[in-house]
This record gives structure tokens, C-alpha cells and sequence, in this order.
């Protein structure tokens, strides 16, 4: 098999090709081959190298797939040693995304060069991991402690630009990244510019307590994980002490990490993600439709949100609301929301204005007559739901897509008011829509294929990430959401209280406890639905006696400062010992038995009810794979990535 890496001497330049598609990462044979082609050109008559990749990318990092298998020489530490040990200069190329790994390749060449839209970073953090070849240890060398913590515990990429300027890259190229590196290296040679060794660089001045304050700022910011905290300690035994020393550090502390259940969740996850991408049965080369101008029905909670995502990423954004008041006020709060990102520096004034002035606003369908797309997100009502898809059957172009945004209806009774049903499909977007992550793709029954891979991709564009669910009532997520909250509900009756129930999921690593949940969302909705269903329908009233009750006593949640707890004028949650008579007082009338309930016991119940109805998701074919529901968690509902979603977590322990 021929190697991966390929050497060639372009008169006293040695240039080094990395070809490893999909993103060159540094598997085995890579490994192998850098070291090859290192070795070969200190004998030969090259004055100075250039590393560089073929197609889309510089090295992405190591070959995540072979993590948690034995480790194959040349491990990457040596060969980067080996590198950084060249007698002759060696300068990276960087394009596309030196991520990890990738960029700890490039800390140990000599110099750095990249193009203007080239992105450095050192991701491991978001794996569970740290740089395990010498980015904690050559990244504070180059560029201080303090933004190496930045860059390492943050795992963000940061722009060529930007490395240039804290001393991560010494060139931006313009025009070919190869011509301009060669052209680079023939300069250096000429000038004999020193071989620059990171490792030999010290560490710039720093604050000692800098190391213990981030400690602090990081065990609030990524509660109960390990790999924060080593970062942390990398760096300050190799700032302290000596390069050897932080490498044996690193070394030591990577490995913990790599053989860690967090990283073996977070890694489940970065692979579950992709795979979530692919739809079984839909033909790779399906055809996607065009998608431009996109209108949204409902500028409420979710519309305005909706619209936010598109018009972030490009696409025109046409909203509908039913009359001028309420899309004044649904415009009112897009703007908010894009004056309040102005202010917390996350976006920048023209930003937001380019994204703003894409979204107009309208009260009448004829406006939805062009758009290659609606999405549908008004009142969760089937009948007007019904009534607006006929409306958009009259109204919209051929070959228009008719997404709703329903939480829980059934899109197949959505598809059939319409005369073309192929064109409908459910995007389930989660609140807050222009920030979640996850979007749940319902595919209908009749649902066409250029449909589904076209929301598929449409996903990808707006920063989303893209699960299939089949329609069932509450499609993955919601539906898994109900025997969680009902068992929620029967513990509080048994004899745990609201705040051990929540501390104990939280402690467990769930972003919120289920009842602070109920009350964020508001217990009325909830009500209001179970009003509308028969006894039999509703089923055990120990699984909703209690929040009846609080809204019974005008206690809807945050809403009305009422909840499961009282809320102070901050949104605090504070216990309230009316919600603990009120839970005694409809125990002892459905003849339930207080007892005392562990935190364990607490956990297991909540975590096997998602899993149990996981299971029959994946039997019914709603998801396609147990992998997709681990998503749907990770991304929707604040399901812990380092524990891997809920049906990972249950197929490790059995
Ligand atoms: N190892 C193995 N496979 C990888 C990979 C890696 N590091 N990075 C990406 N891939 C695979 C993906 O699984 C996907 O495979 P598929 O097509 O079979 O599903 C394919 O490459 C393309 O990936 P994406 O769909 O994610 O492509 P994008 O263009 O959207 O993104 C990317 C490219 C930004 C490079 C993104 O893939 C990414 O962020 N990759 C991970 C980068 C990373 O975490 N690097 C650090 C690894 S840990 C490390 O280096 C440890 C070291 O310190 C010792
Ligand atoms: P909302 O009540 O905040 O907003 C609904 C909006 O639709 C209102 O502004 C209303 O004026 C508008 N509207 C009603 N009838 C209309 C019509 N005929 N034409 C145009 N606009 C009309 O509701 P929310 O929370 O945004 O929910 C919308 C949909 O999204 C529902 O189906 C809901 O189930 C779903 N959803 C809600 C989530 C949430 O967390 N709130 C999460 C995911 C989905």
C-alpha cells in the first residue's frame, strides 16, 4: 500500500504532502510516513521543509478511531519530537483546520504559516482529552499562559489572524499556500534563520496564581470533569518546572483521561453525531432542492428563533404573524435578542445588523407565495395547524417544502390536508431555537427523499445537528421525556423532595433537574393538555396529582414567581415548604407510602425510564439507531456528553 505522505525536493526545499483524506488524520501509516519523510531529508540536500496537506484541510488531529485500541508506533509525541529535532528548518503550511493534534504538528515545526481562512485550535477538551503531543506545553511558550488556557480549555478554534497575533502563526500567505510556503522557507534559508525549537523557548512571564484562578473558574464552568483541571496542571508543571517535565505531565495525565468513561461518552457522541447524519435507505447522490428564501408562520417562542437561525446563516427570512401587534412584538424581541449578543461581544454591531436586516416581517400568506421553504411554528393547536398547511397548499410555489415546527402532533395528519403530502416534513427545533443545537427531522410517511436529504443539508447550513425521527406522538425526544417526568412525579410522592430530585440529577451531570424543567417550561401547558383528555387517557394520577394541584393554586413555575418552588425576583429556585405539605397531603389520598429515597435510586429510576422507552423507540424503528437518541439528549436536552446519551450509558453498564 502506498504511503499516505510523500516527499519531494523542489530544488533546496523538501516538500512533505500529508494525503489522508477525509481530513488527514494522523493515523498509523501518516505517523509513519512524516516520520519517514523527516528522516530521509536530513540526508539529503534540502536547507529547509515544508509540511503540508492535500485536500480540504491541514491534519485535523489524531485518528480519533483508534483511540482505545493498543497505540501503534511511532506514537505521536516521539514523532513530533522527531520533527521538532530536525537539523534542517521545517515550516508548516496550514490550511482549512489544524486542529489537535494536526496543530500540535505544527508547534513542532520550526515556523508557522497559514492563509487568511485557515483555523488553528486544540480541540481534545471536547473528547474528554487534553493535547496529549505537546500543545500544553509548546502552546505557552509561544503564546503565554494565559491565552493557552484560553485556546486548550476552551477547545475553540481561533482564526489564522488571531493566532498571529498572540505568536501561534509567523506568516499569513495570500494567494497558493504551497508557492507562498516554498517561496517562505527559500527566504529563511537564505537569511539562515535559526532552527527554532518551541520546547526550547521559555514560557513568557505570568501571574502565579493565575493556574489556581482558573481552577476555580473551570470547576464552576465544567462541573465534575476531569480533563479542565489536568489541562490546568499540564501547563503549570511545564511553565513551572521544565519541558521534560510538563511532557511527562501530559503524557501521564493524557492517558487518565483517554482511558476515562468521560472521554469514552464524549468520543461515543462526536462519531454518534455523524453518523446521525446518514439516513438509511436514502441514496448518497439523493438530489437536494434549492433553498434561498425561507418563511416562518408564528413569530413566538420559537418562530422568532427559527427565523434568527436562518437569517444567521444567509438565507432571506420572511415572517408571518397574524396581525401587526404580534409581529411587532415578535420583531421586537429578535432585536433584543440580536442587541443583547451585540452587548456580551458575542457578535459584532454589522453582524447583527447584515443578519437582522434579512428577516422582514409580514401579516399576509400572499408573501409566502416565492419562499423555497416554511416552517410553521404557531400555536400547538392540530386543527389551525391543519388549517395553515391548506392555507400554504393554496399559497406556496410547486416544489416549496412545508416544514412544521409541532412538538408532539402527527405530521402524516398535517401532510394529508395538503395536496402534496411529499413535500411536508417535521423540523422540530428546541428552545431556544437560534442556539439549540439539535433540530429533529420528522420524515412522514409520504415524505419525499430529495425532501428529507434537502433538511438533512439544510441542517448542516444553519449549525444544526440533524436526528430523524419517524412520527410517533412526542417523536424521540418528547416521548422519552414523558415516563422520565411521570417517574419524576411518583418519587416526589414516595418521599423525595423536589430539590433532593433535581440535586441529585444535577450532581449526576443532567443540566437541569426535571422538575427546575417543568417549572422553566410552565406547568400549564402540561395541564392544559391533560384537560383535554378522558381518565383513562390521562392514566395514573400519581403521575400528575401534584402539578394539577400547583396550578390549581395559580403555581404555573418561573412564570407566575410559583412552582414546584418559589422564585425570588432573580429566578432563584428556593424549596418551599407548602410544595412539601401539598406532596404529603395527595400521597397519603392516592394511598402512596412516604419512605426515604436515595440519590442513587433517584438516578437510576430517571435514567432507566428514558432508557426503557429508548429501547422501545429503537423497536418501533421511530430512530433509526440507538446512537440517534444519545444525540437527541446530548443536544436537546441537556443529557450529560461525557456520560454518551442514555442508551450508552445503559449498553456500559449492562
Ligand atoms: N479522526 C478520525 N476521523 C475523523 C476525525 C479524526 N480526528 N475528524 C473527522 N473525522 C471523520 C469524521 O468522523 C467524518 O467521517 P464520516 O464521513 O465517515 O462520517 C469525516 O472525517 C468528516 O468529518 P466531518 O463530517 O466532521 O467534516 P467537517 O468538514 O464538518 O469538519 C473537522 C471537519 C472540523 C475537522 C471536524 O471533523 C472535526 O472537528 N474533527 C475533530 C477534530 C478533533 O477533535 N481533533 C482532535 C483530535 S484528538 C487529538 O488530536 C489528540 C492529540 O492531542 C494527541
Ligand atoms: P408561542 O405561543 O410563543 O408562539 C406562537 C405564535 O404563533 C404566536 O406569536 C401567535 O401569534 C402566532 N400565530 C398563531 N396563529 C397564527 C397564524 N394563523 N398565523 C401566523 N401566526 C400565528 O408558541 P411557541 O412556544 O413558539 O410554539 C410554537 C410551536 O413550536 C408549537 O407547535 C410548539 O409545540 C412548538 N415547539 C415549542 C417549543 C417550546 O419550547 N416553546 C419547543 C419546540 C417546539
Amino acid at each position: 500500500m502506498s504511503s499516505p505522505v510523500s516527499y519531494e525536493l523542489e530544488g533546496n526545499i523538501g516538500v512533505i504532502t500529508v494525503d489522508n483524506p477525509p481530513v488527514n488524520a494522523l493515523s498509523q501509516p501518516v505517523r509513519q510516513g512524516l516520520l519517514d519523510a523527516v528522516t530521509a531529508a536530513q540526508a539529503d540536500g534540502s536547507e529547509a521543509l515544508v509540511i503540508l496537506c492535500a485536500g480540504r484541510t491541514f491534519i485535523a488531529g489524531a485518528d480519533i478511531t483508534e483511540f482505545g485500541k493498543p497505540l501503534k508506533s511511532p506514537w505521536l509525541p516521539e514523532l513530533l519530537a522527531a520533527i521538532e529535532a530536525s537539523e534542517k528548518r521545517v515550516i508548516a503550511a496550514i490550511h482549512g483546520t489544524a486542529l489537535g493534534g494536526g496543530f500540535e504538528t505544527a508547534l513542532s515545526a520550526h515556523y508557522r504559516c497559514a492563509v487568511a481562512t485557515a483555523k488553528i485550535g486544540l480541540p481534545e477538551i471536547k473528547l474528554g482529552l487534553l493535547p496529549g503531543a505537546g500543545g500544553t506545553q509548546r502552546t505557552p511558550r509561544l503564546a503565554g499562559v494565559q491565552a493557552a488556557l484560553e485556546l486548550i480549555t476552551s477547545g475553540t478554534p481561533i482564526a489564522a489572524e488571531e493566532g498571529q497575533a498572540i505568536g501561534l502563526i509567523d506568516r499569513i500567505i495570500e494567494g497558493d499556500l504551497r508557492e507562498g510556503a516554498i517561496a517562505w522557507a527559500r527566504d529563511l534559508a537564505a537569511s539562515d534563520a535559526p532552527v527554532r525549537r518551541s520546547s526550547e523557548q521559555p514560557v513568557p512571564e505570568f501571574d502565579p496564581g493565575i493556574f489556581d484562578a482558573w481552577r476555580a473558574e473551570l470547576a464552576k464552568r465544567a462541573r465534575g470533569q476531569i480533563a479542565p483541571e489536568h489541562i490546568v496542571t499540564c501547563v503549570e508543571v511545564g511553565a513551572t518546572t521544565s519541558f521534560a517535565e510538563g511532557m511527562a505531565k501530559e503524557r501521564e495525565l493524557f492517558m487518565e483521561c483517554m482511558d476515562s468513561p468521560q472521554s469514552a461518552g464524549m468520543r461515543h457522541i462526536f462519531f454518534a453525531e455523524r453518523t446521525a447524519a446518514k439516513v438509511e435507505g436514502l441514496a448518497k447522490d439523493t438530489p437536494q432542492r434549492t433553498i434561498a428564501k425561507v418563511g416562518i408562520i408564528g413569530g413566538g417562542t420559537m418562530g422568532g428563533g427559527i427565523a434568527m437561525s436562518f437569517a444567521n446563516a444567509g438565507f432571506d427570512v420572511t415572517l408571518i404573524e397574524v396581525d401587526d401587534e404580534a409581529l411587532k412584538r415578535g420583531l421586537g424581541i429578535i432585536e433584543r435578542n440580536y442587541a443583547g449578543s451585540v452587548k456580551r461581544g458575542k457578535l459584532s454591531e454589522s453582524d447583527a445588523a447584515g443578519h437582522r436586516a434579512r428577516i422582514a416581517g409580514s401579516t399576509d400568506y400572499a408573501s409566502l407565495a416565492d419562499v423555497d421553504l416554511v416552517v410553521e411554528a404557531v400555536f400547538e393547536d392540530p386543527e389551525l395547524k391543519k388549517t395553515i398547511f391548506k392555507k400554504l397548499d393554496d399559497t406556496c410555489k410547486t416544489g416549496a417544502i412545508l416544514a412544521t415546527n409541532t412538538s408532539y402532533q402527527d405530521v402524516d395528519a398535517i401532510a394529508a390536508v395538503t395536496g402534496r403530502p411529499q413535500d411536508v416534513i417535521g423540523m422540530h427545533f428546541f428552545s431556544p431555537a437560534h442556539i439549540m443545537k439539535l433540530l429533529e427531522v420528522v420524515r412522514g410517511a409520504k415524505t419525499a427523499d430529495d425532501v428529507l436529504s434537502t433538511v438533512m443539508g439544510l441542517a448542516k447550513k444553519i449549525g444544526k445537528v440533524p436526528v430523524v425521527s419517524g412520527v410517533c406522538y412526542g417523536f424521540i425526544g418528547n416521548r422519552m421525556l414523558k415516563p422520565y417526568g411521570e417517574t419524576a412525579q411518583l418519587m416526589l410522592l414516595e418521599g423525595a423532595s423536589p430539590e433532593q430530585i433535581d440535586n441529585a440529577m444535577e450532581a449526576w451531570g443532567m443540566a437541569m433537574g426535571p422538575l427546575r424543567v417543568f417549572d422553566l417550561a410552565g406547568l400549564d401547558v402540561g395541564y392544559k393538555a391533560r384537560q383535554a383528555l378522558s381518565d383513562a387517557e390521562k392514566g395514573d394520577p400519581k403521575s400528575y396529582r401534584v402539578p394539577d394541584l400547583l396550578v390549581e393554586l395559580g403555581r404555573m413555575g418561573q412564570k407566575s414567581g410559583a412552582g414546584f418552588y418559589s422564585y425570588d425576583e432573580n429566578r432563584r429556585a428556593i424549596p418551599d415548604p407548602a410544595v412539601d405539605k401539598l406532596i404529603e397531603i395527595a400521597a397519603e389520598d392516592l394511598g402512596v407510602e412516604r419512605r426515604t429515597i436515595t440519590d442513587e435510586e433517584i438516578v437510576d429510576r430517571l435514567i432507566s425510564a428514558l432508557v426503557n422507552e429508548g429501547r422501545k423507540i429503537l423497536d418501533e424503528g421511530i430512530a433509526q439507531r440507538s446512537s440517534d437518541i444519545d444525540v437527541v439528549y446530548v443536544y436537546g436536552y441537556g443529557f450529560p456528553a461525557s456520560r454518551g446519551g442514555p442508551m450508552f450509558y445503559a449498553d456500559n453498564k449492562g
